[in-house]
């Protein structure tokens, strides 16, 4: 009886679609419980890259049972979009349920979040898919849940509440022509075909699957530092990805948690705007980006890239009780001649240890860095940590040492046989 969260531990792309894949194979439930279609999380298998934005990356498991739970806002175009590319790719989505209670994505959200940003002065370069907007009303008490497409009758009562509010804002502050509801409900009940067989209580489901000792995956979006109280406020997004967030975003009780598993790249990425204290604008970053191929999935946006930030990790090991970390695209590294940690930062002479509130503050902060040698050999074969260069070794260590938590997997390429599983998560 197992109940894993997996969260990332920095500001998203992690290689939580590549460690939840991985971590699949001997789970029978794989949930995501938060974000929407922002994500972009990526599953090599073979020759094969798949590409996942709602569905659980434990599809690719003809046996593993995969919801979309209740704390996700879903954009039902996508999600038929997403089905059709895996039946294209002779993917089965049978075992794919979807909770009634989750929030849809509607057309005016995806249209607000671009006009929102544009107007926006300090601009959070969100993904465009409507999530902020979404969850907005979902808060505000006028969203329209998955079991509202159920009959016209409901969708249509459900956008009586929001659209006139919705159109007088697109009309009056954004010189929008606004939205017709017929189209909308035309065009959304197109998709009950796909939709209304899938949907049901996902909790209940889960909650079932414990009871008979079934090993369940809660698969995070984001990430801790795009997490909408824990994050680089207002460079977030609009849910929680910290394991807090996964008890009420799939309907569990949070004692039902057994462990939580942080993945944490080898170094640090961002895709959006934001202070970034370790970042590297220089030929080590660019190269870093290059060997990681650090472009968004979603977006297809350059990704950021600087050392590993081990103040904000010791904040994601605090926020999330991380039991264990799985660390991914150490090979990345494998090039680099030294390698630098960000142990601690500088904040106008004094040493700070813990990852501030105040954007001001992070924004003045200076990298505090250990120097630690490089390896300058290939790990990506490398099937057994204590087989890793000495050098890699030293680095692992010394990172555990920093953050105070245990490196329990450890990856070296986008495949699932480039993966170290240093101590077992499911039985
Ligand atoms: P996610 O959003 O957390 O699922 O991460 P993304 O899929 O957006 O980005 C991670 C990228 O790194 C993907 O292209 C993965 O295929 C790739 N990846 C994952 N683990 C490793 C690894 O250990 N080494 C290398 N080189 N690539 C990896
Ligand atoms: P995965 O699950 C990286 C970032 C966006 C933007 C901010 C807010 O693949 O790790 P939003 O559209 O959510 O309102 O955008 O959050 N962002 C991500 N960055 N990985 C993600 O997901 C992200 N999802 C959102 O770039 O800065
Ligand atoms: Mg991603």
């Amino acid at each position: 009886m197992t109940v894993v969260a997996l969260v990332g531990t920095q500001w998203g792309d992690e290689g939580k679609g590549k460690i939840t894949d991985v971590l699949a194979s001997k789970a029978d439930v794989v949930v995501r419980y938060q974000g929407g279609n922002n994500a972009g999380h990526t599953v090599v298998v073979g020759d094969t890259t798949y590409k996942l934005h709602l569905i659980p990356s434990g599809i690719l498991y003809e046996g593993t049972t995969c919801l979309i739970g209740n704390g996700v806002v879903v954009d039902p175009q996508v999600l038929c979009g997403e089905i059709d590319y895996l039946h294209r790719g002779g993917i089965s989505t049978a075992n794919l349920y979807i909770s009634e209670r989750a929030h849809v994505i509607m057309p005016y959200h995806k249209v607000l979040d671009r006009l929102e940003e544009e107007r926006r002065v300090r601009k959070i370069g969100t993904t465009g898919r409507g999530i902020g907007p979404a969850y907005v009303d979902k808060y505000m008490r006028m969203g329209v849940r998955m079991l509202d497409l159920k009959s016209r009758e409901s969708l249509e009562q459900a956008l009586d509440q929001t659209l006139p509010l919705k159109n007088e804002i697109l009309q009056n502050v954004y010189g929008h022509p606004g939205f017709r509801k017929e189209e909308i409900v035309d065009e959304y009940l197109g998709y009950r075909k796909t939709i209304l067989p899938l949907l049901t209580d996902t909790s209940l489901l889960v909650y079932q699957a414990r009871q008979a000792g079934q090993g369940v995956l809660l698969e995070g979006a984001q990430g801790t530092f795009l997490d909408i109280d824990h994050g680089t406020y207002p460079f977030v997004t609009s849910s929680n990805p910290t394991s807090g967030g996964a008890a009420p975003g799939v309907g569990i009780g949070p004692n039902h948690i057994d462990q939580v598993i942080g993945v944490v790249k080898a170094y640090t990425t961002r895709v959006g705007e934001g202070p970034f204290v370790s970042e590297l604008n220089d030929a080590i970053g660019d190269l870093i980006r290059e060997r990681g191929r650090e472009y968004g999935t979603t977006t297809g946006r350059a990704r950021r890239c600087g050392w590993f930030d081990a103040v904000m990790i010791r904040y994601a090991v605090r926020v999330n009780g991380l039991t264990g970390l799985a660390m991914t695209l150490l090979d990345v590294l494998d090039a680099l001649e030294d390698i630098r940690v960000c142990v601690a930062y500088e904040y106008r002479g004094e040493r700070l240890e813990h990852f501030p509130a105040d954007l001001n503050v992070l924004r003045e902060c200076k990298p505090v860095y250990a120097e630690l040698s490089g390896w300058k050999e290939d790990t990506t074969e490398v099937k057994d940590v204590t087989d890793l260069p000495a050098e890699a070794q030293a680095y692992l260590v010394f990172l555990e040492e920093q953050v105070g938590c245990p490196i329990q997997i450890v990856s070296v390429g986008p495949r699932r046989d480039q993966t170290m599983l240093l101590h077992p998560i499911f039985r």
